[in-house]
């Protein structure tokens, strides 16, 4: 079942996805060379505690960590630990936050000072891959058009699409219906309807589309080895243009002190 957002729910979600976006955009600063990935996910718990919001991961079917810190061939869901992210490493950084009993998520992948231009390529066509399919995302169309807009991108540059992983319905849980594929699957797919709230994440691999998950229980790798970059937003579907939810705004914190 889709479960579409009132006026009222939006109202609690929009600060949600706001603090998702904003301690986003500090962590992705906090990023250097040198720096460990667990102090990367303590400095991600402390900001949105300080925004005052809690972890949407830490605890979700037990996963141990704040955000989700995935370097060079990890695709999603790395692990924090005492690894110092180095220059030319790139970072896909997850983080989602619960505030008011909403869900915002998102995610990028950054350079650590620098990277090589296909990492740099690979990057901008995940992200270019992002905003193709958040165009689509209007009544009307269904969401097979997200998906086939992200998969023609990100193929026509000669990348792939993860296919083990989707994006997904977001709101009071995690993941809502509807599926959200990077890839055009079989089936018949949802008609999107204002109200919807979704969060999209295409997951782009420089080289073949298969992954693997490590013995941690979490991490998930690209089998070839080649590097590998994550986008995403939650937004709203609406009457016309797409909201997109973790945008560029203020938090709660900073609206209040004006
Ligand atoms: N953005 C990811 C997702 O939508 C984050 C989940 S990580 C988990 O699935 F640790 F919480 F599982
Ligand atoms: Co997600």
């Amino acid at each position: 079942m889709i479960l579409l957002k009132s006026e009222r729910d939006l109202a609690a979600m929009r600060p949600a996805c706001r603090v998702a976006r904003q301690v986003l955009d500090e962590a992705s600063a906090f990023i250097a060379p040198g720096v460990t990935t667990r102090e990367l996910d303590e400095y991600v718990a402390a900001r949105i505690k300080a925004h005052g919001g809690r972890s949407a991961f830490l605890g979700y079917r037990k996963y141990p960590c704040h955000a989700c810190i995935s370097v060079n061939e990890e695709v999603v869901h790395g692990l924090a630990g005492p690894r110092r992210l180095q220059f030319g490493d790139i970072v896909s950084l997850d983080i989602g936050v619960i505030c008011n009993g909403f869900i915002g998520d998102n995610a990028r992948t950054v350079a650590v000072g620098g990277c090589d231009v296909l990492c740099q390529k690979l990057m901008d066509v995940t992200e270019r891959a992002l905003y193709a399919g958040i165009a689509q995302a209007r009544p009307g169309n269904r969401v097979v058009d997200i998906s086939r807009a992200i998969q023609q991108l990100v193929e026509g540059e000669g990348l792939s699409v993860v296919r083990e992983f989707v994006g997904h319905g977001v709101g009071r849980t995690m993941h809502e219906e509807p599926q959200v594929p990077n890839f055009v699957e079989g089936k018949k797919s949802e008609k999107l309807r204002p109200g919807m709230t979704i969060a999209i994440e295409p997951m782009v691999n420089a080289g073949m589309p298969e992954v693997k998950i490590l013995k941690d229980g979490w991490t998930v790798i690209t089998v070839d080895g080649k590097p590998s970059a994550h986008f995403e937003h939650t937004i709203l579907i609406t009457e016309g243009e797409p909201e997109i939810l973790t945008c560029e705004a203020k938090t709660p914190s900073e609206l209040k002190a004006g």
